[in-house]
């Protein structure tokens, strides 16, 4: 039997290219390697925990993720693609689950911790959205995931994840299955900044992001507003490479490490300009993105068909669902008729 992977996303904005060099390449990479029964949530529920009043952005952006997913290369012949919300028996497993969490653990969740701060919820934070880890518990047990990609900041989820699985075992038997986190290795893929510099990360808010469904010209027009060195005033001065993002992003994307290297020494040494290097910076990123925004184009020509293949991917989640479900119950003496 294969090993089971789970992950996923909330599907408030379209994907950009944090997105892909963070996680999307690498799901494409374990679906090709084989190894895993792949599924892949759209979290549209997890979305409306603070987006509920939303509802349209959310219902949107469910295609708009299903069609970067589909553009990366994820294929549903090999990842089950899933929305969340159509999967009644998440709804089931997260209410037998919140039995086993303390409102006081959910209040530690650094993740939890750190959003309820940015988005300034303080003590007005709703029941949902408090309890979003335990409805990200009930994702990852669904079909028994052995393993979750994520980013780093997804562990504090797998933690919860993982307790919450202990104690049910504890409690009631051996059913569900501990989760283990995989995070990409490659060290510079963890956090691409977005246009306007190293210490911002992309994000829709702060307009800053480069879209998988940005065309040619908007690509052209990210690149070129990049935040360089702001003391490289003339050609020939010399520049910095250190915080200097249209160099963060070649590291992460040219193949060509030498030639890189090169622009390198030549910008600190003085008379190599912004231009040159953002040029080449965009061809670098037409070659990642062209492929990805051509197949996104021909899919969002037939939303129809998107929506089949996420049907039957929900289909297929929810008969697995189901599986697990019987024996939760079971384990919960709550099988009546059975
Ligand atoms: N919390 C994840 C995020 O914000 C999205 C998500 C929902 C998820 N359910 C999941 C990730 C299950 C991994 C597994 O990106």
């Amino acid at each position: 039997m294969k090993k089971v992977l789970l992950t996923g996303d909330r599907p408030s904005g379209q994907l950009h290219l944090g997105h892909y060099v963070g996680s999307l390449k690498n799901r494409v990479e374990l679906q090709e390697s084989g190894e895993y029964d792949s599924f892949v949530m759209i979290a549209d529920i997890q979305a409306l925990t603070d987006n509920f009043k939303d509802p349209q952005k959310v219902r949107d952006n469910v295609l708009e993720v299903a069609l970067d997913y589909l553009a990366v290369g994820l294929d549903p012949a090999r990842t089950t693609l899933t929305i969340q919300s159509l999967m009644p028996v998440l709804a089931e497993l997260t209410v037998y689950y919140l039995n086993l969490v303390t409102v006081a653990r959910l209040q530690r969740n650094p993740t939890v911790k750190n959003e309820i701060k940015e988005k300034g919820f303080g003590a007005n934070v709703t029941a949902g959205f408090l309890a979003y880890p335990v409805s990200q518990a009930a994702d990852i047990t669904f079909c028994k995931a052995n393993v979750v990609p994520v980013g780093e900041d997804q562990l504090p989820m797998i933690e919860q994840t993982r307790e919450i699985v202990r104690s049910f075992n504890s409690v009631y038997g051996d059913v569900l299955v501990e989760p283990d986190a995989l995070i990409p290795t490659e060290t510079n893929a963890r956090r691409l900044p977005g246009i306007t510099g190293n210490d911002t990360k992309m994000s829709k808010s702060l307009g800053n992001g480069i879209y998988l469904a940005d065309s040619s010209d908007t690509l052209r027009a990210k690149v070129r507003q990049m935040y360089t060195d702001p003391g490289h005033l003339r050609v020939d001065d010399p520049g910095k490479i250190e915080g200097n993002t249209v160099f963060t992003y070649l590291d992460v994307f040219a193949a060509d490490k030498t030639r890189v290297a090169e622009l390198k020494e030549h910008y600190q040494r003085g008379g190599l300009g912004d231009v040159a290097v953002k040029n080449y910076l965009f061809e670098v990123l037409e070659e990642t993105l062209a492929p990805i925004r051509a197949r996104r184009s021909e899919y969002a020509k037939d939303p129809a068909s998107v929506y089949e293949i996420l049907r039957k991917g929900t289909e297929r989640a929810n008969e697995v669902g189901a599986r697990t479900l019987e024996e939760v119950r079971a384990a919960m003496k709550i099988d009546y008729f059975a």
